[in-house]
């Protein structure tokens, strides 16, 4: 604010000064020194505060997968401020009821099963949710089965079933943290199996945890578990967009199935097509007990997340009014662009779209792939894709040439054509190599074109002299 109160653009200095001084650095990962300032967004671009053109190969962790500012979700949300921007989240209003009545048919559809939704504001926040919903259904049980490599959010239920202790070392135990059972992660297999051979060795392991009762969590005289459910992402997310072998969901949820052990389904990242299906446990042919989104549901505007859980674990008999509540949850802002999203994904073929783009895409990368030995692997469901960086063995993880590829492409002097564009890319992966690829589904194969030129501009940068 200037002295007669205006307020007068900063300069990108003054900015990072009250930065360091101001913001905790807690709520953001501070990858980048000096972090980067955008100030605006278009499509599949984002732009910063010198109006330089970034290409974002991420879209916010998938929050944005129909583009940056899509005017026609961007127009719902105006739609709303003028008619019911807010309610208290006592009272009903129409969107709310459309928007859960939507989502439940789609799964009843999808899947045949009847059920319930319920909303909250983050991620995080509705698999807190879906943690009361498999407690109290299973008659207080507190421990869950989740993967190595999985991610549920920060919260401290959530990093309990989170994989990585990293999230946890500070805070202490707020409760049960879960038994994390190996991913099959087929290109860096963790029992050391090649995929066309292996039977599915990795279920099988977890299938002898219910052999006898010494195995430690089965009680094999009342046929009980110690385990009330297995929290999965289909294709993980954060663990470096992995997508599991053919047969593998199938055969563990046989498994949870005898054992009466829930299924719930972390669709907060890859739901909504981006891995080619509504839900990206669609293309694995079972069916969960819970379902937890977020993220894309209203395309990054005013956050929605929530569940959808089968009707007996969620009727108002068995999970009554104020079980959960937030004051923002279901804000009537964010059902609105959650609501016209649900409109568009019914309008538009995006199973055709995230196929075929998604396809174009992988299949330049594998071009890239035979091009420059460090990339170890690359592979693609829908439009999750993921190119995982190595040493020039093409198989040791190399963290250090993926971290300056992230820090090169953030110069925006990478030259395509005599333009200079930046390159907006993120790192997910178990040893924090891989480059997760989550395009706009709205990106147009001129722009994929440009992705792939871009990231061989940036493979030919961090190769030089190797
Ligand atoms: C699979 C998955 N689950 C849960 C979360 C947590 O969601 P939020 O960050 O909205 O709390 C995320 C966020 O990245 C995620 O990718």
């Amino acid at each position: 604010m200037d002295a007669e109160g205006t307020s007068v653009a900063l300069d990108e200095a003054t900015l990072l000064a009250d930065e360091a001084e101001y913001c905790s650095f807690g709520d953001t990962v501070h990858y980048l020194d000096p972090p980067k300032i955008f100030a605006r967004c278009e499509g599949s671009f984002l732009y910063d505060l010198e109006n330089r053109a970034y290409l974002d190969l991420q879209m916010w962790y998938s929050a944005c997968n129909f583009g940056y500012a899509n005017p026609r979700l961007n127009e719902a949300l105006k739609r709303q401020i003028d008619t019911l921007p807010q309610l208290a989240c006592q009272y009903l209003h129409t969107d709310r009821i459309e928007l859960a009545a939507a989502i439940g048919r789609r799964v009843q559809q999808t899947f045949g099963m009847k059920g319930r939704v319920q909303f909250n504001v983050g991620g995080s926040q509705a698999i807190e949710d879906s943690l009361k919903i498999v407690r109290n259904a299973s008659g207080g049980k507190s421990l869950m089965f989740a993967f190595e490599g999985g991610y549920h959010g920060r919260t401290l239920g959530a990093s309990a079933i989170t994989s990585s202790y990293r999230y946890r070392r500070r805070y202490g135990h707020f409760g049960d943290r879960a038994q994390f059972v190996p991913y099959p992660y087929c290109f860096r297999c963790p029992y050391g199996k090649k995929r066309e051979d292996c039977g599915l060795y990795c279920v099988d392991q977890f299938a002898r945890l219910f052999d006898t009762e010494y195995c430690g969590v089965w009680d094999s005289k009342v046929g009980v578990s110690e385990f009330a459910a297995f929290y999965v992402e289909a294709i993980q997310g954060t663990g470096g967009y992995v997508i599991p072998p053919p047969g593998y969901f199938e055969k563990l949820k046989q498994v949870l199935e005898e054992r009466r052990i829930l299924l719930v389904d972390d669709e907060i990242q890859m739901g909504f097509y981006r891995a080619g299906k509504f839900w990206a446990i669609e293309n694995f042919g079972v069916k969960p007990d819970i379902i937890v989104f977020g993220k894309a549901l209203t395309n990054g505007l005013n956050p929605i997340a929530g569940l959808w859980a089968l009707e007996e674990l969620i009727s108002p008999d068995v999970f009554p009014p104020g079980s959960t509540h937030s004051t923002f949850s279901a804000n009537p802002l964010g059902t609105a662009v959650a609501l016209e999203t649900i409109k568009l994904m019914s309008e538009t073929d995006y199973e055709k779209i995230t196929k075929e783009k998604g396809g174009y895409l992988l299949d330049r990368l594998r071009e890239l792939k035979r091009r420059y030995p460090i990339i170890g692997d690359v592979d693609g469901l829908g439009m999750a894709l993921r190119i995982e960086i190595c040493e020039a063995d093409g198989y040791t993880p190399s963290k250090a040439i993926t971290d300056r590829m992230v820090d090169e492409a953030m110069k925006a002097d990478l030259d395509v054509n005599g333009r200079r564009y930046g390159l907006v890319l993120d790192i997910g992966g178990y040893y924090k190599n891989v480059i997760t690829l989550a395009p706009s589904l709205e990106i147009s194969y001129e722009e994929i074109d440009l992705a792939v030129d871009l990231l061989d501009v940036l493979f030919t940068r961090v190769t030089a002299g190797r």
